[in-house]
């Protein structure tokens, strides 16, 4: 299998100009150093500190619990992982609906203390003044629209978004309020892909490539949680995700070889010892 690697660092102005040569982007979450560094070396163009962490990393059941604080410790170890892919990290829940003082004050503590590269929000128009606010700042913002898990308890699940046409007319509003403001892409979660594709549309052409998340293949380019699609959480097989490997499995088998080594006395073995 051949892996394509770049090994110039990725910047959003990077972003933007493989977008426009109608390149495909790819962006993956990640929560630690060990696999931040496994996907920056496989050329991830960037990698995303979701506050899906707080699922993935700490098992909690939404992400609403995650604090800024547990964000930036996780961040500094993606950063220190990244040499080629561009690090975005989740503004979690709290830390930017207050106001747009509250939200400018903890974002930059994310950039200052992270060391990460853009921020993520999740909000369309409701938030605009404070995406503004961060941009003329000098913060690069990916945006992100369709299933925004932080509205879980609005939505009141986590189903597809925007079937219905008044929904899908606000989503394509606010995805060209946010593409003209500046944001430097845009994630797309859970909605038809006929209309992520008419997002994408109107948003590339503005500056503003759209990466899906379970919005078909018309988005410029595509984000899954590395864990899930590693296989890890065999529980979570939502209709768009791919297991492109099966480490649950894996890793189980390798514990129970381990356990019985030890129990059986095979392991160490003299050349594993001093
Ligand atoms: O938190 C996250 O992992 C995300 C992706 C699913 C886009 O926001």
């Amino acid at each position: 299998m051949s892996v394509h690697v770049q090994s110039v660092r990725m910047t959003t102005s990077r972003i933007r100009e493989k977008a426009m040569q109608g390149e495909h982007l790819t962006m993956l979450t990640a929560y630690d150093y060990t696999l931040a560094r496994l996907v920056d070396e496989a050329g991830i163009d960037m990698l995303l500190v979701g506050d899906s962490a707080s699922n993935v990393v700490c098992g909690n059941q939404y992400t609403i619990p995650i604090t800024l604080d547990e964000m930036i410790f996780l961040s500094r170890g993606v950063v220190r992982a990244a040499g080629h892919s561009l690090v975005v990290v989740d503004m979690p829940f709290g830390s930017y609906q207050i106001s747009e003082e509250d939200a400018v004050r903890n974002a930059v503590k994310v950039m200052k203390e992270s060391g990460c590269d853009a921020l993520k929000l999740e909000g369309g128009e409701d938030i605009l003044p404070v995406i503004q606010h961060l941009i003329r700042s000098g913060i690069p913002v990916c945006g992100h629209l369709g299933l925004t898990p932080q509205s879980v308890n609005q939505f009141g699940g986590y189903g597809l978004r925007a079937k219905e046409e008044a929904e899908a007319e606000k989503l394509l509003h606010d995805a060209e309020l946010l593409a003209k403001a500046g944001c430097f892409c845009l994630v797309l979660e859970k909605i038809p892909a006929s209309l992520a594709r008419r997002v994408t549309e109107i948003t590339l052409p503005l500056g503003c490539p759209t990466i899906g998340i379970g919005a078909g293949n018309g988005t410029t380019g595509q984000v899954l949680v590395l864990h899930d699609m590693l296989g890890m959480n065999t529980g979570f097989k939502p209709k768009f995700l791919r297991h492109f490997a099966h480490l649950a499995g894996d890793i189980k088998q390798a514990v129970t070889c381990y356990a019985n080594a030890v129990n059986d006395g095979s392991f160490p073995n003299e050349n594993e010892s001093y």
